[in-house]
């Protein structure tokens, strides 16, 4: 099955770096116009020029998702250059690696902000626009670790269960009128997140307990989010996909 996207507008958050970057150039090769949000605009542009000269449209956009009232102005603006946004893939995150012992406030109002707060409220303003449309694909990335307990990052964890949930409840809600929400759980993928970490003694004691003995490509998702983002998974609503190599399951 060749699922093709052209005609339809994505929104990735989070798209300067890692899977959002991916996610971005995947959904691109497959037809879609993609809307590039992050802070870092430098880095956004770069990723327009390589999707562009891959034959793709991009456009970039500065978002910060902790700041709520920036959010609705930014989906305005996308949707005025490049139309009704059809897809968001609501990927913006932050992680604290710490024990539950360590943890400042600011560590968890930080985490929190930005996976939960900020996801929420990109969805909501998206998420109108398409429920006014009566139709839409939102799919936000959680993490195993919103449903195993994965030593160093439990408070990052609590915030991607909030997606989890978020994720649920947006189902029941909006999938009746068209916007299908789904969510993917990733495991561990190489990226700015975490790619020093692979290097140290505790990356490689770590790397050697997963099931698979290795760490994910960003790659490694493109079929599953080119899926979700498509009309092919129109009967996919409330789904909470782990893509994790096995993790959460061992
Ligand atoms: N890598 C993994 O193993 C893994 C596993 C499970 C889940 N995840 C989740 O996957 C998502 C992507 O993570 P990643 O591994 O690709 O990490 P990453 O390379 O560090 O990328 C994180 C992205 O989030 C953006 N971001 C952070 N704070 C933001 C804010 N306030 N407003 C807007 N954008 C913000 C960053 O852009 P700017 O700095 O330019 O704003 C960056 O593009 C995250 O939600 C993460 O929790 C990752």
């Amino acid at each position: 099955m060749d699922i093709q996207l052209d005609g339809k507008v994505a929104l990735v958050t989070g798209a300067s770096s890692g899977l959002g970057e991916r996610f971005a150039a995947a959904l691109a090769e497959s037809g879609a116009r993609v809307a590039l949000a992050a802070r870092q605009l430098d880095k956004l542009d770069a990723l327009r020029a390589t999707i562009v000269k891959a034959g793709g449209a991009a456009f970039p956009i500065a978002l910060d998702v902790t700041k709520v009232a920036e959010i609705e102005p930014a989906v305005e603006r996308i949707e005025r250059e490049f139309g009704p946004i059809d897809i968001l893939i609501n990927n913006s995150g932050v992680s604290v690696q710490k024990r539950f012992g360590d943890y400042t406030e600011a560590d968890f109002d930080f985490m929190m902000d930005t996976n939960a707060k900020g996801a929420l409220f990109v969805a909501q303003s998206v998420g109108r626009r398409m429920l006014a449309r009566g139709q839409g694909r939102i799919i936000n990335i959680a993490s195993v670790a919103a449903v195993k307990v994965v030593p160093g990052i439990g408070a990052y964890g609590m915030t991607k269960a909030a997606v989890v949930q978020m994720t649920k409840g947006m189902a029941v809600e909006w999938g009746r009128r068209g916007v299908n929400v789904n969510a993917i759980l990733p495991g561990y993928i190489e990226t700015g997140m975490n790619r020093d970490y692979w290097a140290t003694e505790g990356g490689k004691k770590l790397v050697s307990l997963l099931p698979r003995k290795r760490v994910g490509q960003p790659s490694d998702l493109d079929g599953l989010i080119v899926y979700l983002a498509s009309d092919a998974s129109h009967f996919v609503n409330g789904a909470i996909i782990s893509a994790d190599d096995g993790m959460a399951a061992a």
